[in-house]
């Protein structure tokens, strides 16, 4: 590929400006995927330069009409510290006509609304837990075609924010307290779903010509005991000490090829039915028979080179630089609206 001019854009959790230096936050461990990334692009020898925004647009307009970027490397999945507007980031970037790294804005809004993606998947006989959406302010009322256990969670929320132990319910009373706990803390709609008892999965995909998908990750609860919920609540994603004490740790799943062909196929649809593109990263369970049902898909995720998906994708062969060199080629091939 010839080397290109790319303008890797980042969020920021306050005010910035056009030249701000980021040395410093980049040598820490939030930074790590923005890091990580700017280091493979100038290894490739593409000429990078860097932006964060916070809710200012106009930065973003003046450096695009500066620098002139062949592409965007688009890392900034937050606006104004809301992540609902990742959505419109990229709808921003569809406007301006210049390419871009990952998932469009329609993708992105699909995918992220946890009712929305299961209906659509749902009508194409794809399995997704049972749910309801209980909106803010509305009546806090157990939804009576759904059976306990079930699991509480923000409607519109990523990275398991919201989600702890408490959020498996088996009760009318635990029920309600944790849709009052989620209402008070994020202030907005939730979704109940049944619980779906089984292995969890990660596959991860990279919408190129032909779709890939790497080899498939699997979240492993060793210490949890028989019976406990097994859930990737926020510490059991985040807290170190926490995995630890659980025996919570991401490995390589071991999957007969049969089962292991059908979440390959069952990725394929789930991408083009969610009008998915660049890469993304799909949590599925799998029932004791097999049965392969849809958590959420991920687009855009993590691309820290410590990721699930990043292992996923080094685990098929390629380097970590070559993934980010595939990743900007599809933005460029990409036809955007
Ligand atoms: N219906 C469900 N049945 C069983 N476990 C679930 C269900 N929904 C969520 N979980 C558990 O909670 C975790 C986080 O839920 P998810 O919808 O993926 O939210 P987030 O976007 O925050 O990652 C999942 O990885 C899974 O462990
Ligand atoms: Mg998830």
């Amino acid at each position: 590929m010839k080397k290109l001019k790319v303008l890797a854009l980042f969020d920021a959790i306050a005010p910035t400006t056009i030249d701000q230096d980021l040395s410093a936050e980049l040598k820490t461990e939030d930074w790590s995927s923005e890091a990580d990334v700017l280091k493979a692009l100038r290894r490739l020898g593409h000429r990078t330069e860097y932006l964060a925004i916070f809710d200012d647009l106009d930065l973003l307009r003046q450096k695009i009409r500066y620098f002139k970027p062949d592409i965007i490397f688009n890392l900034c999945d937050q606006f104004n510290n809301n992540r609902a507007f990742d959505q419109n980031i990229a709808a921003y970037l569809e406007l301006s006509g210049v390419p871009f790294t990952g998932c469009g804005a329609a993708g992105l809004t699909l995918a992220k609304h946890k009712g929305i993606s299961k209906k659509i998947l749902a009508y194409h006989g794809l399995r997704v837990p049972k749910f309801v959406t209980i909106p803010y302010g509305g009546r806090i009322v157990r939804p009576k075609q759904l059976e306990f256990p079930l699991i509480v969670k923000p409607l519109n929320e990523e990275a398991s924010l919201g989600i702890s132990q408490s959020s498996w319910v088996d009760t009318d009373h635990q029920f309600k307290k944790r849709v009052r706990f989620l209402r008070q803390n994020y202030g907005h709609d939730v979704i109940v779903e049944e619980y779906i008892h089984g292995r969890e999965l990660y596959v991860s995909l990279l919408g190129d010509r032909k779709l890939r998908v790497f080899p498939i990750r699997e979240i492993l609860f060793q210490d949890v005991p028989e019976g406990q919920p097994r859930i990737a609540s926020y510490r059991a994603k985040w807290d170190y000490d926490y995995r630890d004490k659980w025996g919570i740790d991401n490995q390589f799943a071991r999957l007969n090829p049969r089962l292991k062909r059908r979440i390959q196929r069952y990725g394929r649809q789930t991408f083009q039915l969610l009008k998915l593109n660049g890469y993304v990263r799909l949590d599925l369970r799998i029932t004791p028979e097999e049965e392969i049902v849809f958590i959420e898909a991920n687009p855009n995720p993590i691309l820290a080179r410590h990721e699930d998906f990043s292992h996923a994708a080094v685990k098929s062969g390629l380097k970590y630089h070559e993934l980010i060199q595939a990743i900007l080629r599809i933005g460029l091939e990409t036809v955007r609206g």
